[in-house]
């Protein structure tokens, strides 16, 4: 285990609820706080720009309510997700707004920058930033990244090609910080064999997808019930990068997902055209196997938090 930023140190579990664009929203964010492990979401989804704003004060203070009420049970900071690629013209504006509120965890996806890094670290905060092989995770730590996301085969939207075993081993090699393993996590058993492979923490995405809370149409919520690993596909043709999607919304949408074409990587976009594409073919990650129903974010984290306790006393760990 890394030495980890006091923000990271004390949650109920070694979760990162990971941000999901248009489906993380402030009540996911904050139900995740609330039961203990790290919630998050991308400043993207609030639309227009100036939601932002209110989204952080309805979470600052609620949280802060909770703490107060629940000082034997305090919530667990929360993060926001900055896409820093170039096509993000809110960047700058959503920072503001960060600062204002001095987000605790800032989490930075498509490129790493040394200014916002600065800008995060001037109000006390944290940076993870995510990643798909080593050269990248090489990269965002000179640039000023406090923390990484592992972003292994199998993780649902954008997701890489590495094993988490290759991709873990040969960044725990010579970065001992923060290290978060993203990637088909969706059972108790799971988050303790990261943490047994050298990862600090577990960053699950698409088991979210099927709570309550969350902001997708119950057609997805309930595909992903139904869904297994063989239901999803690796594709580049909706982004322009490589992700991982559920086939039956590529049917649904009248292409064939095992006849995809391939797409040109320099029509990569992130703005509004993205949220069209997103809305109608469901990104999901291979984990989905472990979800059999649509639970409150509280009963899902209640479930791993019984399975990672399981799975500590089936290896004795006590
Ligand atoms: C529908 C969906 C939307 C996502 N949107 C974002 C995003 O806006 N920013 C980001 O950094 N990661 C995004 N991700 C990636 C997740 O944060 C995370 O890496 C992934 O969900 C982990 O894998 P899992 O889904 O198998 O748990 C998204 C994933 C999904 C499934």
């Amino acid at each position: 285990m890394s030495k980890l930023p006091t923000a990271l140190q004390k949650l109920a579990l070694p979760v990162i609820g990971s941000p999901l664009f248009i489906i993380s929203n402030p009540k996911l964010v904050i139900e995740q706080c609330k039961a203990g492990i790290v919630g998050s979401m991308p400043a993207l989804n609030a639309r227009p720009a100036a939601q932002l704003e209110d989204w952080l004060a309805e979470i600052t203070e609620t949280l802060a309510a909770w703490d107060k009420a629940h000082p034997e049970q305090p919530s667990a900071p929360f993060a926001i997700n900055q896409i820093v690629h170039k096509s993000n013209d809110r960047l700058e504006h959503d920072m503001q707004v960060c600062a204002q509120y001095k987000v605790p965890i800032v989490i930075t996806s498509l490129g790493a920058r040394e200014d916002v890094n600065q800008a995060v670290h001037s109000w006390g905060g944290v940076v993870l930033h995510d990643i798909i092989n080593n050269k990248f995770a090489h990269k965002a730590v000179e640039k000023g990244a406090d923390g990484l996301i592992a972003v292994a085969a199998g993780a649902g939207g954008h997701a890489g090609v590495k094993s988490p075993f290759a991709l873990i081993q040969e960044i725990r090699q010579w970065f001992d910080g923060p290290l978060a393993l993203s990637g088909s996590i969706a059972s108790g058993g799971a988050i303790l064999a990261a943490q047994a492979m050298g990862a600090d923490f577990a960053y699950i995405g698409s088991a979210f997808i099927a709570t309550h809370e969350a902001r997708a149409v119950d057609g997805y919520k309930q595909a992903i019930v139904d869904s297994t690993s063989d239901d999803i596909v690796y594709s580049n043709l909706f982004t322009g990068v490589h992700g991982n999607y559920l086939a039956p919304s590529i049917r649904a949408a009248g292409l064939d997902p095992e006849n995809l074409p391939v797409s040109d990587p320099s029509k990569m976009n992130f703005g509004g055209d993205a949220k069209k594409a997103w809305k109608d073919i469901w990104g999901c990650g291979q984990g989905i196997g472990a979800i059999n129903e649509v639970t409150a974010t509280a009963d899902l984290v209640d479930r791993l938090k019984r399975e990672y306790r399981q799975a500590r006393e089936r290896l004795q760990l006590g």
